[in-house]
């Protein structure tokens, strides 16, 4: 029987919900997706790190040592056995009655979190896949990781219902990122991605990217571009934590170049699975 935390205990997995827990009834509460590759979570840190940033952000104090936590996030991968997959944990502001402001007298987070065996998209990484094109509705703090993912919800559903991996989301014909991951594109050589402030999650996988291009002398631009410039680019892929690098040979009904995955692209993909195997390998 598969395990979950609840709290900093490890128990049998149940999906129970406290209905005035107000994760459930304001979206307010914050949350994580990690990768495990090999049995091994990937960039747990920058995860937990992030995690404490958006807990700041929304003034929810986290009552543990992000050690302990770390320790129980690894305890429930292994008792789970689990070898491919994620670990999603949310932490919630706590349950208390249904008013908008914060209960008082305060009341202590709810902390919960599960694994999913999940298999690597290995052929969508090579071969890409299309995306569509899409209006961006939300708040102006998309920085912060928070529950509140109706608009990415829809989103992502008009994705679906063309066939496509992924919407990319626009604002004023600015292109900020993806319903559930970071875009990026290739123009002459050079890698453009929307910088890291309000309008974007700082993906994980983003800044590992971003770090991996400086080491390799490939020149990355944290600007803003439009959606014509997208259109018109050599290259357009997304990331995200466990989907990796997605090629986008596609959006709506414009072909990106060639219509094939880039050269940069499959280069960055390559290093991007090197890290993974430097991580399972230790
Ligand atoms: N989403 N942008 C958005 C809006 C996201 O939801 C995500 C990830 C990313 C990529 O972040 P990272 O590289 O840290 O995974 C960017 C996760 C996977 C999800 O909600 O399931």
């Amino acid at each position: 029987m598969a395990k979950m935390l609840f709290h900093d205990q490890i128990i049998e997995r149940e999906s129970r919900v406290n209905i005035e827990d107000r994760a459930y009834q304001f979206g307010d509460g914050i949350y994580e997706v990690i990768g495990v590759y090999d049995g091994k979570p990937f960039m747990m840190d920058e995860h937990l790190d992030r995690l404490k940033r958006s807990a700041n952000e929304i003034q929810l104090k986290l009552p543990y040592q992000m050690d302990d936590f770390r320790s129980n996030l690894e305890e429930l991968v292994e008792n789970n056995e689990l070898y491919e997959g994620i670990i999603y944990l949310q932490v919630s502001r706590g349950v208390g009655p249904r008013w908008h402001e914060f209960p008082d007298p305060d009341v202590s987070p709810v902390t919960v979190a599960y694994t999913r065996a999940e298999e690597r998209k290995t052929d969508l990484e090579e071969k890409g896949g299309v995306a569509v094109l899409t209006e961006d509705i939300r708040w102006l703090r998309c920085d912060i990781k928070t529950l509140n993912l109706l608009p990415n919800v829809l989103a992502k559903q008009k994705a679906v219902e063309h066939n496509a991996v992924e919407a990319i989301l626009h604002r004023d014909g600015i292109v900020t990122e993806a319903s559930a991951s970071n875009v990026f594109m290739v123009k002459d050589g050079t890698l453009y991605t929307h910088p890291a402030n309000n309008y974007i999650l700082n993906g994980i996988t983003r800044q590992k990217i971003i770090e991996r291009c400086d080491a390799l002398d490939m020149k990355v631009n944290e600007e803003p571009f439009t959606v014509d410039d997208m259109l018109a680019a050599d290259e357009v892929f997304i990331t995200a934590t466990k989907s990796d690098i997605i090629p986008i040979l596609q959006i709506d009904n414009h072909k990106i170049a060639a219509g094939v995955p880039g050269a940069m692209t499959l280069r960055i993909l390559e290093e991007f699975r090197s890290l993974i195997r430097e991580l399972t390998e230790t």
